[in-house]
């Protein structure tokens, strides 16, 4: 135990507040809706919809990018800094005040609007870490209609997926991103996207930069200055136009268990009130704060937490287009507190990891003057005892983890600083957050008591912010998180709740895993590398990773005749991936089995392949076909110094 004193059922504050979004949903959220300035209030706080599935505030009238922008010039807060980008990687620094956010936001909305997009069109934003995609997604905000940001690692297949499934009007891009020293084209990924999409998009916008400009062809491939200086010259702005609380703000992909990704859903009003919620409750953070999130914008995190959400709590935010460590060394994090006076740092786990290996002994971080910084937030993945212990003892701040996901949009479990801080338990993400009803069922949906691991599950409703469905695929939505546990979502998580209420998550039930932060589909993979002319078949599965949490790795069974060797065989495959998935999905292990353990009916047993890989115990079904495909496929791992070390995991 360590930080702070009172334990969880000590902490009267934060069970008062709990226990009344619990009881009452309707009147607490209808009054934590107050903070917020609508064209019209709320009248209906919860209601079904067509589909049956539940919905805050639909009757609202409101536009996100007002509240985020607008309304604190109103305030006469015009002045005070909005956003600073900071990026090492192309030298460059820049402020942007509430006011020239505002105006930049509304020069481009026009652009938006010049080129027909309206309230309710589509317009998808594949784009770097660079001031102009979050200008871009308040522009699309303030116009109502609804933005679908790709994140730029995933390569030109997965850019044209969410094409054809978000069909946008637009499509917004700039022409290079930048890896640390890498120049990454942009313009050819989004050309090859577009011929292999069956949708058509209208046009394309580009910003240029000049560390890689871009051809841009024909009338419909518009260059973002020039047209921001033509609305600039004409005189034209965009006013934000009033919508519907429940009209979609936007369509975030995420990884499922299949190939598809699946578009969540955000609806304006409920992920208004959530953000602003959270802002104070969970990260207990003011407007004279400087709110780092140091993610990227093409994820949920960065969604939440570099755009929306600090913006309409009126703090500063900061958007930072680096790394954790190479740009230029591992103090570039403690720099970017120091020069901005950051107060509450938000990141994966597994840039901490990244720092901690190059600068065990923190050397780097006492160069720095840490004072302003008040916390240290980690989310994404499971935040292992030895990072945290790391991070905690050489910063001397309180490191908070919280769990949360791009279904939910905020966090679902954290230790809530700005009702009570609590105690923290190293490997557990504390307490349910106000409006969360976590329950822990076992595979008959029967709740489990203290320290039992189940599947953690949340009871409805769920509080504003979360996802009401898929984008165009209610079915898939009740399939996925409703079914199989009724009355409950299912969160594909699975953990314990120990005697003291705090929340422990053991990592994912399904195929989803969890690669430097970054979520994937072991299932997608599969699909890359069984279409090879030599797989037969073939399981990907996580395995861990000292730096990235997980990795991949995949297992491929070889049709009959094929001879091919292990290395080519792997040097093609990770080629595959990367071209198909993008090198984000780090695959770079894969090994020839010559079976995999199935069910008798032949389906692969996934579930006990994932036991294998963590060095779990092994629960072997009775339906099993072979089970001397365990020991195989278990020593194949070994061999290869694959399997879990367990250092990592002593609490
Ligand atoms: N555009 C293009 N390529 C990208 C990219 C982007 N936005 N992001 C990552 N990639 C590429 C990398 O260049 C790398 O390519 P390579 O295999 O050719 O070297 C590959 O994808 C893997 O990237 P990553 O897993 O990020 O590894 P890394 O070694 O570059 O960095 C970390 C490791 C830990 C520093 C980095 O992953 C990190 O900071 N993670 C935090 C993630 C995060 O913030 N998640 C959000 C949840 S809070
Ligand atoms: P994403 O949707 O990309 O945010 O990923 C969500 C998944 O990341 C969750 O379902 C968890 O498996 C994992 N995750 C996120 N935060 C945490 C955390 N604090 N502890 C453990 N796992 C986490």
């Amino acid at each position: 135990m360590i930080d702070f004193p009172l334990q969880a059922a000590e902490c009267m504050s934060y069970q008062k507040e709990y226990n009344a979004s619990i009881q009452n949903p309707v009147k607490f959220w209808a009054d934590k809706a107050k903070a917020l300035s609508w064209y019209k209030s709320p009248q209906t706080i919860l209601s079904q919809d067509e589909n049956g599935a539940d919905r805050w505030f639909a009757d609202a009238r409101l536009n996100t990018s007002y509240l985020a922008l607008d309304y604190h010039v109103e305030q006469g807060r015009g002045n005070k800094t909005a956003l600073i980008y900071d990026s090492p990687v192309s030298a460059s620094k820049e402020r942007y005040s509430y006011q020239e956010l505002r105006d930049q936001v509304a020069l481009f909305a026009q652009v938006l609007a010049n080129q027909h997009v309206g309230k309710g069109d589509t317009v998808v934003i594949y784009m770097p870490m660079i001031p102009q995609a979050l200008i871009a997604m308040l522009a699309v905000a303030r116009l109502g209609a609804i933005h679908s940001v790709v994140f730029g690692g995933f390569a030109a297949n997965e850019l044209a997926v969410r094409i054809d499934d978000a069909k946008p009007k637009v499509l917004i891009t700039a022409s290079c991103g930048i890896e640390v020293s890498k120049i990454i084209a942009y313009k050819p990924m989004v050309d090859a996207a577009i011929s292999q999409a069956k949708h058509s998009v209208e046009n394309i916008i580009c910003v240029q930069r000049e560390q890689g400009p871009a051809k841009l062809d024909g009338e419909f491939e518009l260059d973002y200055h020039e047209q921001m200086a033509f609305v600039e010259r004409s005189g034209q702005k965009a006013d934000p136009v009033e919508i519907q609380g429940s009209d979609p703000l936007y369509i975030l992909y995420t990884s499922g268990t299949t190939g598809k990704p699946k578009g969540v859903v955000r609806d304006n009003a409920s992920h208004a009130v959530a953000l602003k919620y959270s802002m104070s409750a969970v990260y207990d953070i003011s407007q004279d704060d400087v709110f780092w999130a140091a993610s990227d914008v093409g994820w949920v995190v960065g969604h939440s937490y570099i755009v929306y959400a600090p913006l309409i709590h009126g703090c500063t935010t900061i958007l930072y287009e680096g790394k954790p460590v190479r740009t230029p060394d591992s103090g570039a994090f403690w720099r970017v507190v120091e020069e901005y006076g950051v107060t509450a740092l938000f990141a994966a786990p597994t840039a901490f990891r990244a720092i901690r290996k190059e600068d065990p002994e923190a050397k780097e971080l006492a160069k720095y003057d840490l004072s302003s910084l008040r916390t240290i937030f980690m989310a994404g993945e499971r935040l292992d005892p030895p990072t945290y212990e790391w991070t905690h003892k050489h910063t001397k701040k309180p490191v908070i983890d919280h769990w949360w996901q791009t279904e939910t949009g905020w966090a679902i479990c954290a230790n809530c600083l700005g009702l009570e801080a609590m105690s923290v338990k190293p490997g557990s993400a504390t307490v349910p957050v106000p409006g969360f009803n976590i329950q822990i069922l076992n595979s008959m949906g029967e709740s489990l008591g203290a320290n039992v691991q189940g599947s953690i599950a949340i009871k409805r409703p769920l509080p504003p912010g979360c996802l009401p469905t898929i984008w165009g695929d209610f079915e898939r939505f009740k399939q996925s998180y409703l079914s199989e546990y009724p009355g409950f979502y299912t969160s594909g998580d699975g953990g314990y709740i120990d005697e003291d209420g705090y929340l422990f998550i053991m990592g994912r039930t399904d195929d989803v895993i969890n690669v430097a932060g970054h979520r994937l589909s072991t299932g997608e993979m599969e699909e890359v590398i069984a279409s090879h002319d030599a797989v037969a078949e073939c399981a990907v599965i996580g395995i861990h990773d000292p730096l990235k949490g997980q990795v991949p790795i995949g297992l491929a069974l070889l049709k009959d005749g094929v001879d091919i060797t292990e290395e080519r065989l792997q040097d093609e495959l990770v080629a595959m991936v990367r071209h198909s998935i993008g090198a984000v999905a780090c695959l770079k292990r894969t090994m020839i089995v010559s079976r995999l353990p199935k069910t008798r009916s032949g389906k692969i047993l996934r579930k006990l392949l994932r036991q294998i890989a963590d060095d779990e115990v092994l629960n072997i079904p009775s339906t099993i076909d072979d089970p001397q495909s365990v020991d195989e496929i278990r020593s194949v791992i070994k061999h290869n110094g694959l399997l879990k070390t367990k250092v990592n995991e002593a609490v």
